[in-house]
């Protein structure tokens, strides 16, 4: 799929004041710093369109940029990187629940994971809200530029056994991307496209 369109529509904390539109949306999530921003750029081919920055906690609110005049690309806060007291740090921001439990064109969302890192409790604890609210997911692994491939495969393989062993029946689809090298975007777009073919075959959600 070509990217012809890519536009700023609203940035807001409230799940009632995103967009009405009927259009199908995915939307990135994971750690602050894992690369969420900077993938939707790399997508687009627009180093500006979301903001992103070398230290966690730049994104703070739920982004809509609509794509092709026809769908969303939704930019979120990061979790795990937060100035709360540490009861509440393993809870996520309310916001961004009520996002994900709320918003009906979800088509699907992308829990990234930075490929250098084992699994963390925090995204396995994400995964599992995903799951029980039986909301679509992918996982995305970033910044495979960073790592060599022998690495990359043997960190899956290790995610593939933590979420078993964390009763996962199977691991949900996933890509390998790097936004500086452009990594995993032809597959990445390819399957948002399919998704929307669906959607649209369907008359909608
Ligand atoms: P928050 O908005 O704070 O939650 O972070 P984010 O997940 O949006 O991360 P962001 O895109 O702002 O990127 C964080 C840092 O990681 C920046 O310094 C990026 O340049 C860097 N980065 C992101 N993706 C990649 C990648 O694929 N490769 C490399 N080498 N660096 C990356
Ligand atoms: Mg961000």
């Amino acid at each position: 799929m070509k990217i012809n369109t890519a536009e700023f529509i609203i940035s807001n904390s409230d799940v009632s004041k995103c967009p009405k539109d009927f259009l199908p949306e995915y939307a990135f999530i994971g750690r602050s710093n894992v690369g969420k921003s900077s993938l939707i750029n790399m997508l687009t081919n627009n180093k500006n369109l979301a903001k992103t920055s070398g230290k966690p906690g730049k994104t703070q609110l739920i982004n809509h940029f609509l794509i092709n005049k026809n769908w969303f690309l939704v930019d979120l806060p990061g979790y795990g990187y937060a100035k709360v007291s540490k009861k509440t740090k393993s809870v996520f921001q309310q916001f961004i629940t009520d996002y994900f439990e709320r918003r009906e064109q979800l088509a699907c969302a992308f829990v990234l994971i930075d490929i250098r890192h084992e699994a963390q409790k925090i995204d396995i604890e994400f995964m599992s809200f995903m799951g029980e609210s039986e909301i679509p997911f992918c996982i995305i692994f970033t910044k495979a530029d960073k790592i060599s491939k022998t690495k990359i495969d043997s960190h899956i393989a290790a995610y593939r056994k933590q979420m078993f062993a964390n009763n996962w029946a199977e691991m949900p689809p996933y890509f390998v991307t790097s936004s500086s090298e452009g990594t995993g975007k032809e597959q990445l777009l390819n399957y948002i496209d399919e998704v929307n073919q669906e959607i649209f075959n369907n008359n909608g959600f």
